[in-house]
């Protein structure tokens, strides 16, 4: 499995991990998968007290050598409550430490300084090895790295992929620079990207079967090649984990490159179409989709503690 440095840490941890968001509706079935993508060497797991499923993680870890990753949820941003927050994770995953401990979305209602004195603190005790941060802007990363003394922001994960580029702008560009590792989530989009009603499948199937792989495999392979990035995607299905593993063991022609990125991004910008006849329509239903959970945190912080 190729290998990425994670920050500025010379820690080596795979290019490609697994994400656990919304796995294990069937239980048994989840540790099974994910001990099969850890066997396949991707042996990089992302979690979340948010997601409920540390608790599969710690069960299927059990005995296993993993790079371990878990988030600390925005409402919990309050120095005790990050602290307590930690532990509970820790309980829930059955490990004394987490490899990088994330806070998961901003949250301006509480001052950065207050959380990152906490995370500082459990580096000290040794329940974390490394701060990383989700969701974070350019200004967010560098107002919570100015709060830290002896660590740095290690990582930053972001959405990330053919359909979902924003970050190329400026973002990653920023955290090439600083050595701040983009660990991408939705690398499919959340299967999106496969959705046959789009004919995106078509392209990346056609690519694929030049390389004997999957559309999925392009996907992925698009991404996780990108210099400095993780990618993290979820799989609940076995024969989905066992393509994802095999993803790297490939590469794809430069105009394959920019065969993909013209298309996804006329897909894109075809999704904004959609979007504007909805409303045209009357569709004000849709204009919730757009009030995310993110801008209802970005309020004014409270005063500190
Ligand atoms: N920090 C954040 O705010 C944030 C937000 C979203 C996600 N994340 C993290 O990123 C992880 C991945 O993102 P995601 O879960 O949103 O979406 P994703 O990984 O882009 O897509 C997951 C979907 O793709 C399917 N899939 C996976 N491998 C496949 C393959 N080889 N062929 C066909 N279909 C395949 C999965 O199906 P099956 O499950 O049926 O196999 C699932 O439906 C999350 O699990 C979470 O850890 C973080």
């Amino acid at each position: 499995m190729e290998e990425r440095e994670l920050g500025r840490t010379g820690e080596r941890v795979p290019a490609l991990g697994i994400g656990t968001w919304q796995l294990g509706s069937d239980h048994a079935a989840a540790v099974e998968s994910l001990k099969e993508g850890m066997h396949l060497g991707m042996r990089f797991i992302d979690t979340a007290e948010m997601y409920h499923t540390e608790g599969i993680v710690g069960e299927a870890i059990k005995g296993e050598e993993v790079f371990l990753a878990t988030k600390v949820s925005p409402e919990h941003f309050r120095y005790a409550d990050v602290k307590k927050a930690c532990n509970e994770s820790l309980k829930r995953l059955g490990v004394k430490q987490i490899d990088l401990y994330q806070l998961h979305w901003p949250n301006r209602r509480v001052p950065i300084s207050e959380t990152m004195k906490a995370m500082e603190e459990l580096v000290k005790e040794g329940k974390i090895r490394y701060i990383g941060v989700s969701n974070f802007s350019i200004e967010d990363i560098n107002e919570a790295n100015a709060c830290l003394k002896n660590n740095e922001i290690v990582s930053n994960q972001v959405q990330y992929s053919l359909a979902a580029r924003e970050i190329e702008r400026e973002l990653a560009k920023f955290c090439n620079k600083e050595g701040i590792t983009i660990i991408a989530y939705s690398p499919l989009a959340r299967g999106s990207l496969l959705a046959k009603s789009h004919g995106n499948m078509d392209l990346l199937r056609v690519i694929g079967e030049r390389h004997g792989k999957s559309a999925a495999q392009v996907a992925l392979n698009w991404v996780a090649s990108k210099d400095n990035t993780i990618a993290i995607p979820k799989a609940g299905r076995l024969e989905h984990m066992r393509e994802n593993a095999k993803v790297l063991d490939f590469k794809l022609e430069k105009k394959e490159i920019e065969e993909l990125e013209n298309f996804f991004r006329d897909y894109v910008n075809r999704g904004f179409v959609e979007f504007g006849k909805e409303l045209a329509k009357g569709n004000s239903a849709i204009l919730g989709k757009l009030v995310s959970f993110r801008e209802r945190m970005r309020q004014k912080p409270k005063k500190a503690a």
